[in-house]
């Protein structure tokens, strides 16, 4: 039996998204529900900047935004996990309501906005589980009154650099007016010059983040980019501005980026783009839609090295990762890999 969503979901489903969500971070923040660490199969473990992770399954942006919770989510399965949005300066966001969920359609809107207790807040944070094991990676951002958007990500960048397993430059989310622009060739250029002697400095992997909205010549500039620059991998996608005809929630017309279900086939098709354009020269991570192990390993196949998730463990719960985590691995064995890195790209 699914306790998740027999017993909890009819139960969180009818409290307020985002107050369902604090109440989920302060629940794990207490410890007391965290089951003890299983070791995961070792199919299933691979290699993620040249740091060993036990499994590819790793906690997208958003969930954990200010750095409270990350290695409750290590612990609970998660291979690695990536924390923030983070922005220099701490900022309250959008009003609410801003995060809905579309029950019908396993979906999410969200136009949280940044909201965040800011670079100091966090760094403190990731400061005090320095030392400990498992890979965890910040999500930059900018301030919505930033006058000067790339000088914003330097700023993150350089103080959380030591602090950080990952570092991801979040140029696509819908939610901040203006801020897609910056993925723009030229744009993206200017950000990632400015980042480039702080990257040689610190040597912290440096990736960026993109939009599943991007046309096909756009994503090309970012792999073209990435690759002159030596990014050190692209998380493909944030969530969508599109609206596909299908979806049926009352709230399908929200303004905001929709993750879940409807966005998978989207963020697969732009990592496929990505892959046949860098091939294995650097990490891509695949996220957007990913709920079952079938969806992962068609990621992995179409050339994710590892994958994220987070909307699918709104409606599946905390189960999720286990779930596919098994799954994945019998997927690989059925089909003769001996490991996570024998099967990226094989479809593409
Ligand atoms: C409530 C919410 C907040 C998010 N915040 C961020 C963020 O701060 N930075 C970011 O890069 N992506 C953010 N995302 C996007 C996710 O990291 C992910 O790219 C997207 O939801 C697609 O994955 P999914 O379908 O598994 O949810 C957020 C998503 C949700 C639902």
């Amino acid at each position: 039996m699914n306790i998740y969503r027999c017993l909890v979901w009819p139960l969180v489903r009818h409290v307020e998204s985002e107050r369902a969500h604090r109440m989920t971070l302060d629940l794990l923040k207490t410890g007391l529900v965290l089951p003890p660490r299983q070791a995961d199969d070792p199919v299933l473990a691979t290699t993620l900047f040249g740091r060993r992770i036990p499994n590819p399954v790793g906690l997208a942006a958003g969930f954990d935004k200010n750095a409270e919770v990350p290695d409750a989510m290590l612990r609970l399965g998660f291979g690695f996990v990536e924390v923030g949005g983070v922005t220099p300066k701490s900022q309250p966001g959008n009003p609410r309501p801003r995060l809905f969920r579309l029950e019908e359609d396993h979906a999410v809107i969200n136009r949280m906005g940044f909201n965040n207790e800011g670079l100091d807040v966090v760094a403190a944070r990731l400061e005090q589980r320095r030392g400990r094991l498992g890979l965890v990676g910040v999500n930059l951002g900018a301030n919505k009154d930033s006058e000067d958007r790339p000088g914003d990500y330097a700023i993150s960048y350089a103080r959380l650099a030591a602090l950080c397993g990952f570092a991801v430059v979040n140029v696509s989310s819908p939610n901040t007016p203006g801020l897609r622009n910056l993925q723009g060739r030229e744009e993206l250029a200017a950000l990632l010059t400015r980042l480039q002697p702080l990257h040689a400095q610190y040597r912290t992997p440096l990736l960026v983040k993109i939009a599943p909205d991007l046309a096909e010549d756009d994503i090309d500039a970012v792999a073209e980019l990435a690759l002159q620059y030596g990014l050190d991998g692209i998380v493909a996608t944030n969530t969508t501005i599109a609206r596909p005809d299908t979806l049926r929630s009352r709230h399908r017309g929200e303004t905001g980026g929709l993750s879940g279900a409807p966005l998978r086939d989207r963020a697969e098709a732009v990592l496929k783009q990505l892959h046949g354009k860098i091939g294995n020269r650097m990490a891509l991570i695949g996220v957007g839609g990913i709920a079952s192990g079938e969806d992962a390993y068609a990621r992995i196949r179409a050339g994710a090295s590892a994958v994220q998730l987070y909307s699918a463990m709104v409606f599946e719960g905390p189960g999720l990762v286990g779930r596919i985590k098994s799954e994945l691995a019998a997927l690989l064995k059925r089909d003769g890999f001996r490991s996570i890195a024998e099967a990226v790209g094989k479809d593409s």
